[in-house]
């Protein structure tokens, strides 16, 4: 069975949560491995309805373990809140969900930072989700971070005392922090005393644990959440999220070597979106984004803000793919274009009176960039539940048959759909073996 990586191909959001739900059945664990509690899917559970933020959504398959990795960043109130949703709907976690003792702990502190921050950059900010997951990044690089092992130190107070000595004159000058709390050293220890007995069970190293699963053959699959362009080296910087949301992030978000992890499947929506601020050259300010905004359902399920909407852009998706080396795609949500007279694909920049083929790095440039589209018919039929490549419209054959040219990569599952069942499987591509072992 392979290891694989389900990763974001555009700038999150691209239904990464319905394709694991799909797949995990699959496989014998979920790992999450960056980012914290600003991801976030909802999951249908029988009559429930889950928001999961940092708890893989495998936990809600019986047979399958679950993890949450060295390099993401937890905050204890919202894992022990999640667990109190889990709970009440009898799903058990014991003996399935494991805490990396090396993940970074957020704390109300970095929360009030990011708060602070984000109104102190006014027109600039970055439009973060306000959970502190920047600030709690910057504590760990700057090793002041505590690890979720660190809970229970003997000298917590002191070292929280240490932090706050730095943090308390910035977030003073950024007109400080609401919760008095956040700033307090003896409160700080004792919530997390507090939640390290709650949480110590499920603490363990996970790297070993891992290594020991691989070593009697079972297989993980590795969740990304956010997506290539909101990755800290890789993204449009610096309108990211401060983790590594490519491929790569999954080996050192875990400690699972590269060389034990087999295949990518990339996710991407038909079109784009995104959340906050930042450069989005396919955007479309419109009635037609409009259109997509609705017919898409495109709304925050973390901040419920709305999400701004264009044109798929196969330049960007080029990058993703060169990042993530995708081995095979699932394509979601081409439904909400079913109803479009005419569609665009971007497939260059312009900028300067040049085209550019390649994903620009410089802000400017990507700020002034110019999209140059190729246009498609639509197909203006129905595609949601149509469960064969044979009953798609042609037009919508043509579509995505011209973004796995483009992309040199198969399109393995098209999401047509928020349910499970809306999803066309083509089970004869070998992608789909490499991918799943065939087990699906
Ligand atoms: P942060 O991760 O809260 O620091 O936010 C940084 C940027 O990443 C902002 O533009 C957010 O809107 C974006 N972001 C963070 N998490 C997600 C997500 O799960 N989906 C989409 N955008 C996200």
């Amino acid at each position: 069975m392979p290891n694989i990586v389900v990763v974001g191909t555009q700038w999150g959001d691209e239904g990464k949560g319905k394709v694991v739900d799909l797949v995990c059945p699959a496989f014998d664990v979920v790992a999450r491995f960056q980012g914290g509690h600003n991801a976030g899917h909802t999951v249908r559970f029988g009559e429930h309805h889950f928001s999961l933020r940092l708890i893989p959504s495998g936990i809600l398959h019986q047979e399958v373990q679950c993890v949450l990795g060295n390099g993401m960043v937890v905050s204890p109130e919202a894992l022990l809140g999640e667990l109190g949703e889990l709970a009440q709907a009898e799903v058990e976690t014991r003996g399935r969900l494991w805490i990396s003792d090396r993940a970074t702990v957020l704390l109300p502190t970095h929360v009030a930072l990011d708060q602070a921050r984000e109104r102190a950059r006014g027109a600039a900010a970055i439009g973060t989700t306000s959970r502190g997951i920047g600030p709690a990044y910057e504590s760990k690089a700057a090793r002041y971070g505590l690890r979720m092992v660190d809970l229970a130190a003997d000298d917590l107070e002191e070292r929280l005392a240490a932090w706050l000595e730095v943090v308390r004159p910035q977030l003073d000058a950024l007109g400080g922090a609401a919760d008095p709390e956040a700033v307090d050293a003896g409160a700080l220890a004792g919530r997390c005393r507090e939640w390290g007995e709650r949480l110590g069970p499920m603490l363990r190293g996970t790297e070993m644990l891992f290594d020991t699963w691989l070593r009697e053959g079972r297989s993980i699959l590795f969740e990304g959440a956010q997506g290539a362009l909101l990755d800290l080296d890789h993204g449009t910087f610096p309108y990211v999220t401060s983790s590594s949301a490519t491929a790569g992030g999954a080996a050192t978000g875990t400690g699972v070597a590269p060389t034990r992890i087999d295949a990518t499947l990339g996710i991407l929506k038909a079109y784009t979106t995104r959340v906050g601020g930042g450069p989005f050259t396919t955007e479309l300010e419109d009635e037609t984004g409009e259109f997509l905004r609705k017919r898409g359902n495109e709304f925050g399920t973390v901040t419920g803000r709305p999400r701004r909407c264009g044109w798929l852009d196969l330049v960007a998706a080029r990058y993703a793919q060169a990042l993530n080396g995708t081995d095979g795609l699932a394509l979601t949500k081409l439904d909400v274009l079913d109803d479009l007279p005419e569609l665009r694909v971007c497939t260059g920049y312009r900028v300067a009176g040049e085209v550019l083929a390649e994903f620009p790095a410089d802000r400017a440039a990507l700020a002034a960039a110019e999209p140059v589209y190729r246009s498609f018919p639509g197909w203006r039929a129905k595609t949601a539940g149509v469960l064969s490549w044979d009953e798609l419209p042609v037009p919508a054959r043509d579509y995505v048959s011209f973004i796995e040219d483009q992309l040199e990569t198969p399109v393995v599952f098209l999401s047509t759909g928020p349910r499970r069942e809306e999803t066309l499987i083509r089970r004869d591509l070998p992608a789909f073996t490499a991918l799943t072992g065939g087990r699906l």
